[in-house]
C-alpha cells in the first residue's frame, strides 16, 4: 500500500504521516528532507542557490542515509530547500529515490508537496492536509522553539506564506491537490483528532476499493 500525503508547510502531514506508517507498519519518507539536504549542501560550500549546476550536482551526490533530521529541520535551511526546490532537474534527480522508496515492501507513506501528483500518482490513497497561516504559524513556532531555536510569531507567518507562494507558484511540481485526494483541514483538530480523521479516510478509501 502507498499512502501520499501533501500540504504546505505546517499543516501537520508530517506528523499525520508518521502516524499513519506506524499503525499500518508501513515504511515513512519525510521528502522535505530531500530538499532541505540539498539547500544545506549549498549553504554549506557556500554557493549561490541560484547556481542551478552546483545544486543539480548536491542532488545526485545526496545519501539520504547520511541525513543528520536535526540540522536539516534548522529555519536556516528552510528558505533554501524551497529555492532549490523550484528547479526542475533538482527535482528530477531526487525522483527515482522517492519512487523506489515507495514501492518498498509491504508499503510506504511518503509525505512532501507533489506525492500524489507527481511521485506517486497511483498511489492508494492520497490526503491533503491543510490549515490556516496563522494555525499553522503557531504550530511551527513551538516546533522551533522545542528545537532550541528563536521564533518570531509574525516572521514565521510571513516565511509561512512565501514559502507557500513559492512552492505553488512553481512550474516544476508545484503544491497541489492531485483531484483524487482526500482534503483533510487539521485548523480546528488537536493532534489526536487529526490522527483519527486520517486514519479514518484511509480506511474510507481501502473499504471502497476493496468492493469494486
Ligand atoms: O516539508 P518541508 O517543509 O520540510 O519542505 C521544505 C521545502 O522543500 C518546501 O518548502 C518545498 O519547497 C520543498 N519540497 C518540495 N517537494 C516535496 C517536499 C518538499 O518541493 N515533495
Amino acid at each position: 500500500m502507498i499512502i501520499a500525503i501533501d500540504g504546505p508547510a505546517a499543516s501537520g502531514k508530517g506528523t499525520i504521516a508518521k502516524y499513519v506508517a506506524q499503525v499500518y507498519g508501513l515504511h515513512h519518507l519525510d521528502t522535505g528532507l530531500l530538499y532541505r539536504a540539498v539547500g544545506k549542501a549549498m549553504l554549506d560550500a557556500g554557493h549561490l542557490l541560484d547556481d542551478t549546476a552546483r545544486a543539480i550536482e548536491a542532488a545526485i551526490a545526496l545519501d539520504p542515509k547520511q541525513f543528520d533530521e536535526n540540522a536539516l529541520k534548522l529555519q536556516s535551511v528552510t528558505e533554501a530547500a524551497s529555492v532549490v526546490a523550484a528547479i526542475p532537474e533538482v527535482r528530477q534527480a531526487l525522483m527515482s529515490y522517492q519512487r523506489q522508496f515507495a514501492m518498498k515492501t509491504p508499503g510506504a507513506v511518503l509525505d512532501g508537496r507533489d506525492i500524489g501528483t507527481v511521485i506517486a500518482p497511483g498511489a492508494d490513497v492520497k490526503l491533503f492536509v491543510v490549515a490556516t497561516p496563522e494555525v499553522r504559524a503557531k504550530r511551527r513556532v513551538l516546533e522551533l522553539k522545542a528545537r532550541g531555536e528563536e521564533a518570531d510569531e509574525k516572521e514565521v507567518l510571513a516565511d509561512l506564506l512565501r514559502r507557500d507562494e513559492r512552492d505553488s507558484r512553481r512550474t516544476a511540481a508545484p503544491l497541489k491537490a492531485a483531484p483524487d485526494a482526500h482534503l483533510l483541514d487539521t485548523t480546528h483538530l488537536g493532534i489526536d483528532a487529526a490522527f483519527r480523521a486520517a486514519v479514518a479516510i484511509i480506511e474510507a478509501a481501502r473499504t471502497g476499493r476493496k468492493r469494486r
